[in-house]
């Protein structure tokens, strides 16, 4: 059974994309500040040149200050170090501070950003990466360690590159208004994820990306962010708890993972890491940053001179904010109308109870079916919709370990907000057809090979 308009008449929307919608760019600023920076020999030198390998300094200082400011820590630019996002950063990461030999597991909290797995498999973890389950409050650390536990095996090697350490483990979480599941782990979660990391030699790698996209569910945006928007990151839990008994060289469990993809635009290709000052300069010392220098060193001019006026700042309060805040609640209005009456479940707040919400994404339960796996096909097939299916966010290698055959995702920040409702509209309508229909659209999913359907943004 199928909807009466043609599949091709329909025009795709596209749910699953999670990318910003230009609009939410500062595509004028960054062509100001573009001009400003060139425009002065002095400036415009260093910056056409290799950067230093630990990155441009006065984005590091910039940063420093900004980052210090909005989470209340003193600002260090030592603990900084210019990457070129979050994504070619966590290949930094693990080619300078882990070993696949040495290394015994990465354990990434599921619903996991399905991004990630390809970037630790290329380094050599392939077979390796393990789930985390999320409950209410984020990711479970008590069942996080009873999985370590039941991993770790008695020996132990030691190994002191010079400018490094090899870390035991890795955990990966996004922990702040996360991709996919949209949730805020709990200062007491980051609190015992901190220590946890202490205890068994592993290093937290927190994408930190959605950190300044977050918003009041009811009211006006303010410049003044509630503490609850500004929880602790990882990294600052664990400088506050000083240098770790088994850390002699103070590289820390922790590096935050930042990056401008979200608040300045994907294209510019710039971020920073912030972790101990052992931890920066040993990343610094990656090769191919050795040899071609920090990575975006133009870019990071631009950044630099938009942080240093403020616009940026300006920007992301006055535009990004309360444009993703108008986008979610479209979204969201949408969901209550045409998806709840058919059991779809959705989260209200980023931390329960919390009347906040952030990042680019809602996740729904399909509580009385049908499997989402299901639906992601038919929504192409029938209405020329793409959205994220439960089981693309599950851990490689790991699927068992955290299943999410009912849930799906869908993007807020990219289709235009009439886009929105109308995607959430007709998938409505898709379930409810499949609903009342479920054989035809088993016998449908069973001529579809895994391989076909999407696994990235680029569809
Ligand atoms: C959790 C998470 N990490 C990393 C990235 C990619 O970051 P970047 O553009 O800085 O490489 C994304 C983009 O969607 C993301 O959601």
């Amino acid at each position: 059974m199928s909807s009466s308009v043609p599949v091709a008449k329909k025009k795709q929307i596209n749910l699953l994309r999670g990318w910003p919608s230009p609009h939410l760019l500062p595509a004028d600023l960054l062509s100001a500040a573009c001009q400003r920076v060139l425009a002065d020999p002095v400036e415009s030198v260093p910056i056409l040149q290799y950067a230093p390998d630990e990155g441009y300094q006065p984005l590091r200082e910039r940063l420093a200050q900004w980052l210090g400011r909005h989470f209340g820590v003193e600002p260090d630019a030592n603990r900084i170090c210019i990457t070129g996002g979050a994504s070619q950063n966590l290949a930094c990461v693990l080619q300078s501070f882990t070993d696949p030999h040495y290394t015994r597991a990465v354990w990434m909290v599921a619903p996991c950003y399905h991004l990630a797995g390809a970037i630790f498999e290329d380094s050599g973890f392939a077979g390796r990466l393990r789930a985390a389950p999320e409950d209410d409050e984020g990711l479970d650390t008590e069942e996080l360690e009873r999985r370590m536990e039941a991993w770790e095996s008695k020996e132990r090697e030691e190994s002191h590159p010079e400018f490094r350490k090899l870390y035991r483990h890795v955990i990966y979480v996004v922990p702040t208004c996360s991709n996919p599941s949209g949730k805020t782990l709990s200062v007491r979660r980051r609190e015992s994820l901190v220590k946890l990391a202490r205890k068994y030699d592993a290093l937290v790698i927190s994408d930190d990306v959605y950190d300044f996209l977050q918003w009041p569910i009811d009211g006006a945006v303010s410049p003044q962010w509630p503490p609850k928007m500004r929880l602790p990151r990882l990294c600052d839990i664990d400088m506050s708890l000083g240098r770790a008994e088994n850390d002699p060289r103070g590289f820390g469990n922790t590096v935050s993972n930042g990056s401008f993809s979200k608040i300045a635009g994907p294209g510019v290709r710039t971020g920073w890491a912030e972790g101990t000052p052992a931890f920066a300069l040993g990343l610094s010392k990656t090769g191919s940053t050795m040899s071609g220098g920090a990575p975006s060193q133009l870019c990071a001019a631009m950044l630099a001179d938009l942080l240093r006026s403020g616009e940026l700042e300006s920007f992301i309060e006055n535009k990004t904010r309360p444009a993703l805040q108008r986008r979610h609640r479209i979204m969201m209005d949408a969901v209550k109308e045409h998806l709840e009456p058919l059991g779809v479940v959705s989260r209200e707040s980023s931390i329960s109870g919390e009347g906040i919400y952030g990042g680019y994404f809602v996740w729904l339960m399909l509580t009385q079916g049908p499997p989402a796996v299901l639906v992601s096909d038919a929504a192409v097939e029938e209405e020329n919709i793409i959205i994220g299916r439960g089981n693309m966010f599950a851990v490689r290698g790991d699927e068992q370990g955290a299943k999410f055959d009912q849930d799906i995702r869908l993007c807020f920040s990219w289709e235009p907000e009439e886009a929105l409702v109308d995607g959430v509209k007709r998938l409505g309508r898709l379930i409810k057809r499949m609903q009342g229909n479920l054989d035809h659209y088993e016998k449908l999913a069973a001529q579809i090979k895994d391989s076909d359907r999407p696994v990235s943004s680029w569809v």
